[in-house]
């Protein structure tokens, strides 16, 4: 059977193509293709209760999807999430259970780190280190902050691992006069995020963040924030959407990364 399957609420800086995985039509804010009854499923497994950039992702199904097909496509969706993008890979990296659940995928760091271009990064909140050895491997100087002794020590152990132990210092806290050039945020989400909508003040460390923005002492701003975040709570930002690169989350956008420079 053939279904007319329509999309709405894709945000404009979110690439349609990489979330819908299917060759759609676009009209105005809807996203039309016909799928068979199979790839409807698997599309309405994926994006189902789904918020994008502050709101729910609309799907229709024209014929409505049955029961058995929904079913199946959920399952075929929960076998797809095990080949995901990966962590760390290389082996005697150390993670504990927020590390390793907060941790920014191996590849999508390096992605961030080559696009800083060399320059002196702050990571606040490194965790164990995803995104500090991300930039570090890309040849960025990292003043890497965190609060965890565990995880402090092992995002070193683990910039080691990485051959990039040289271009990291690490700090337990941001001092108040420190300034610097890029300020990169990973927030910790929490397990329980809204899936529908964040803002800006669901994350005490994004607000303080901009707080040292708006004071010009760091030029610029890079966040990653959950796929729900709003980039419209932040004022000056440019919100652009990171997806996975394994089949199991190539469709997928793993987090919002936000970006904000002082207002002029
Ligand atoms: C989401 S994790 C970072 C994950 C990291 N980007 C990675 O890829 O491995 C956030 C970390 O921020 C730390 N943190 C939160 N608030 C902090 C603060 N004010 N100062 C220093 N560390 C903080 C937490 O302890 C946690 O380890």
């Amino acid at each position: 059977m053939i279904h007319q399957v329509v999309v709405r609420g894709v945000p404009e800086w979110v690439d349609a193509g990489k979330l819908l995985g299917q060759p759609f039509t676009s009209e105005d804010d809807a996203f039309t293709a016909e799928l068979d009854t199979e790839a409807a499923a698997d599309l309405a497994a994926r994006l189902r209760n789904v918020g994008v950039g502050g709101a729910l992702l609309s799907v229709q199904f024209r014929p409505r999807l049955k029961r058995p097909a929904i079913r199946a496509g959920r399952t075929r969706d929960a076998r797809a999430r095990r080949d995901t993008t990966p962590g760390f890979t290389q082996p005697g990296a150390q993670w504990d259970d927020e590390g390793r659940y907060s941790l920014t995928p191996e590849a999508l760091a390096l992605v961030m780190g080559k696009a800083a271009n060399k320059r002196d990064v702050t990571d606040l909140g490194c965790g164990v280190g995803g995104n500090t050895i991300g930039f570090a491997r890309a040849g960025c100087t990292v003043a890497a902050i965190e609060r965890d002794p565990i995880r402090r020590r092992m995002a070193l152990h683990n910039a080691s691992v990485y051959g990039v132990r040289d271009r990291v210092t690490v700090a337990t806290e941001l001092s108040d006069d420190a300034t610097g050039d890029l300020l990169f945020i990973d927030p910790p989400w929490g397990t329980e995020w809204d899936r529908e909508r964040t803002v800006v003040n669901d994350f005490p460390l994004l607000v303080t963040s901009l707080e040292r923005i708006q004071r010009a002492d760091f030029t610029e701003l890079w966040a990653k924030l959950p796929p729900s975040f709003d980039p419209t709570s932040v004022p000056n930002a440019t919100a652009q959407a990171v997806f996975g690169t394994r089949p199991g989350d190539c469709h997928r956008i793993k987090f919002v990364w936000l970006s904000v420079r002082p207002h002029a």
